[in-house]
């Protein structure tokens, strides 16, 4: 895969450290990885998806570093970061463990390879990416790990269960090693995005929607309609929270809403959710 070492850009934000993207070959990892190059980091990046990778980094024209691999397999993530370490041209100041997939289908009639993928991906990739890279930002005593939850890792979704399930349980890790990180310079930023116009519902595996709609180009239609932010400006809320020292990171205002609903309606805030979604589909 590709690899430039031409040592381009102006130090700016992340100090021009090195930053590394996981699930870069579309969506928000591709804008993000983009915007971090474009701010003077060298970037590295991986996907399972060598073809959208190779897009990825044809349009960064400074450092980058691609490489093909599975978030889920624990042994390529370590592989990886031993890799960008050594390729690295300037220190790692930056994991976004943000690789994702999604299952549409209810928790009765779920298959448990469905879940597993999900689970795998979402949490042990986000697991693996953490562990892969904490190590050196604890050595160097700096660095932050930005773990990608969602909206949904903050309230419960019809036919979601293994989504919510693994965007929680990034939450849970995220904050819980936040706390242990007191003192280390290292930090760990969760991140929670709403609404992202990406690929991740046409990328997802389709059985029913939470109206009980079988017709998975439909779904993918509403999405695109419902989803306000574009993957740039997700990117852009990422790299400005992340620059502030952010703990948490709510992007787009439906994020912001629903943190705030469910912390107001923390039993019943699916009563309101529904209400608005009624409106907002009519
Ligand atoms: N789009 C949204 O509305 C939204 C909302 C909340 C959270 N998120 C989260 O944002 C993150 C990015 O998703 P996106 O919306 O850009 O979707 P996307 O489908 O456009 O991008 C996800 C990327 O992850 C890659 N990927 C999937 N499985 C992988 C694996 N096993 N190994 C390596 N790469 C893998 C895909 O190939 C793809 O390039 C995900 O964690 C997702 O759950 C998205």
């Amino acid at each position: 895969m590709a690899q430039r070492t031409n040592g381009n850009g102006a130090a700016a934000g992340l100090d021009g450290r090195t930053a590394v993207v996981t699930g870069a070959a579309s969506g928000i990892g591709r804008a993000l990885a983009q915007r971090l190059a474009a701010h003077g980091s060298p970037v590295a990046i991986c996907d399972w998806n060598e073809e959208g990778l190779e897009e990825t980094a044809a349009a960064i024209s400074g450092p980058v570093f691609a490489r093909k691999l599975d978030v889920s397999d624990r042994q390529a993530q370590l592989q990886f970061a031993a890799a960008v370490q050594e390729w690295a041209p300037r220190p790692i100041g930056l994991v976004v463990n943000n690789a994702g997939v999604t299952v549409s289908q209810t928790a009765s009639e779920a298959a448990v390879e469905d879940d597993e993928w999900v689970m795998n991906v979402n949490f042990w990739g986000v697991v693996h990416g953490t562990r892969a890279f904490l190590p050196i930002f604890l050595k160097q005593r700096s660095g932050v790990v930005a773990n990608v939850s969602s909206v949904f890792g903050l309230m419960g979704f019809p036919t979601q269960s293994a989504y919510c399930a693994s965007k929680f349980a990034v939450r849970g890790y995220t904050e819980s090693l936040r706390h242990e990180l007191k003192g280390s310079g290292v930090r760990a930023t969760t991140i929670h995005p709403g609404g992202i116009r990406t690929n991740i519902v046409r990328n997802a595996r389709f059985h029913v929607d939470d109206r009980g709609g079988t017709d998975h180009a439909a779904m993918a239609a509403e999405f695109a309609k419902i989803a306000r932010t574009s993957p740039e400006k997700a990117a852009k809320t990422i790299h400005v929270g992340i620059e502030k020292g952010k703990d948490r990171i709510l992007i787009g205002p439906d994020a912001t809403a629903i943190s705030l609903l469910t912390r107001s309606v923390p039993v019943h805030y699916f009563d309101v959710v529904e209400r608005l979604m009624g409106a907002v589909r009519r």
